[in-house]
C-alpha cells in the first residue's frame, strides 16, 4: 500500500489553477521531489497534504485513510509531519528544550504511565536521538539563536521527527542556505531512517538528483512528468518546459 496517495486533486484561487488533476502514489521511505517553476502549485501542493489548504476536490489517503480536509493537527497526528520555510523555533530556549517540547507535544499522553523522574528520562534520551539525528552534535545547552541559519534549520527538521512520522513535507529545505550548509542538510536527509518516506519540494538540482528516488515536475498545476532522476533527464519535453533545453 502506498504510504500516501493522491487521487485527482483541485485546487484553484478564484480563476487560478494551482492544482490540475494531481495524481501521485508514494511508496513506504521513498523519497519524493517535486520540481517545477516558481508559481508552479508545489507549496499548495504540499499545503494541502499538510492540511494548511483545503483541496476543491479530489483525495489524499495516508496508509490508505482518507485524510482530505482534515485538520493540520489531525493529519500529523496520521503521522504527517512538515516543517515550514518560516522558522518556527524557540529562539530564546536551548536546542534540548526545544527538543524536549515537541516530544512533550506529541509523546505527552503515552508518557503520562511513567513517574515524573523516569519521564523526564525518556524525553531526555529521545531528545538527544533527535539531536544526533540532524547532526547537531551532543552539545544540546546552546541557545537557538546562537545557532547558524544552516543549524537552525536542522533542527527544524528535529521538531518534525519528534512526532515520529510515517511521511515527511520539506518545502525547500536548503533556500537560503550557503553550499557548505546545503551539503550538510542534503547529508542529513540522505541519512534519514529508510523507514520514512519524504516529500520534498527542491530547486537545487545538486540535491534533486543525489537525494530522490523519484521525481515529480509540476508545471501550472499539473504533473508533466513522474520518474527516476534519470528518466526526468532524459525526458524530453521537461527538458523543453523546465531545465530550459531547446531541441
Ligand atoms: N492564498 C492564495 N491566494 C491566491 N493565490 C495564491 C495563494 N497561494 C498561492 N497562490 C498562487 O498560486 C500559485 C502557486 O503558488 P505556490 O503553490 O506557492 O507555487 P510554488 O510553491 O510552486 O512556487 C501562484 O501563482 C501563487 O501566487
Ligand atoms: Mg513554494
Amino acid at each position: 500500500m502506498s504510504a500516501l496517495r493522491i487521487e485527482h486533486l483541485n485546487r484553484s484561487f478564484g480563476s487560478l489553477v494551482v492544482t490540475d488533476d494531481v495524481n501521485l502514489d508514494i511508496a513506504p521511505g521513498e523519497r519524493h521531489v517535486i520540481i517545477g517553476p516558481n508559481g508552479a502549485g508545489k507549496t499548495s501542493l504540499v499545503n494541502q497534504i499538510g492540511g494548511q489548504l483545503a483541496p476543491s476536490s479530489g483525495h489524499i489517503l495516508v496508509d490508505g485513510t482518507d485524510i482530505t480536509g482534515h485538520s493540520p493537527d489531525r493529519i500529523s497526528r496520521m503521522g504527517v509531519a512538515r516543517t515550514f520555510q518560516r522558522n518556527n523555533l524557540f529562539q530564546n530556549l536551548s536546542v534540548i528544550e526545544n527538543l524536549r517540547l515537541a516530544l512533550e507535544v506529541r509523546l505527552g499522553k503515552p508518557l503520562d504511565f511513567f513517574r515524573p523522574a523516569d519521564r523526564n528520562a525518556a524525553l531526555m534520551t529521545r531528545a538527544k536521538e533527535l539531536m544526533a539525528q540532524v547532526h547537531l552534535g551532543s552539545d544540546g545547552d546552546r541557545t537557538v539563536r546562537n545557532l547558524s541559519y544552516g543549524e537552525q534549520r536542522q533542527l527544524e527538521i528535529g521538531m518534525a521527527l519528534a512526532g515520529d512520522p510515517k511521511i515527511l513535507l520539506l518545502d525547500e529545505p536548503t533556500s537560503g542556505m550557503s553550499p557548505a550548509e546545503t551539503a550538510r542538510m542534503i547529508e542529513l536527509i540522505a541519512g534519514l531512517p529508510r523507514s520514512l518516506a519524504i516529500l520534498m519540494i527542491e530547486h537545487d538540482m545538486k540535491v534533486v538528483f543525489s537525494v530522490a528516488d523519484r521525481v515529480t515536475v509540476l508545471y501550472y498545476g499539473k504533473i508533466l512528468a513522474t520518474g527516476t532522476p534519470d528518466e526526468i533527464q532524459a525526458n524530453a519535453r521537461v527538458r523543453e518546459v523546465y531545465l530550459g533545453v531547446r531541441h
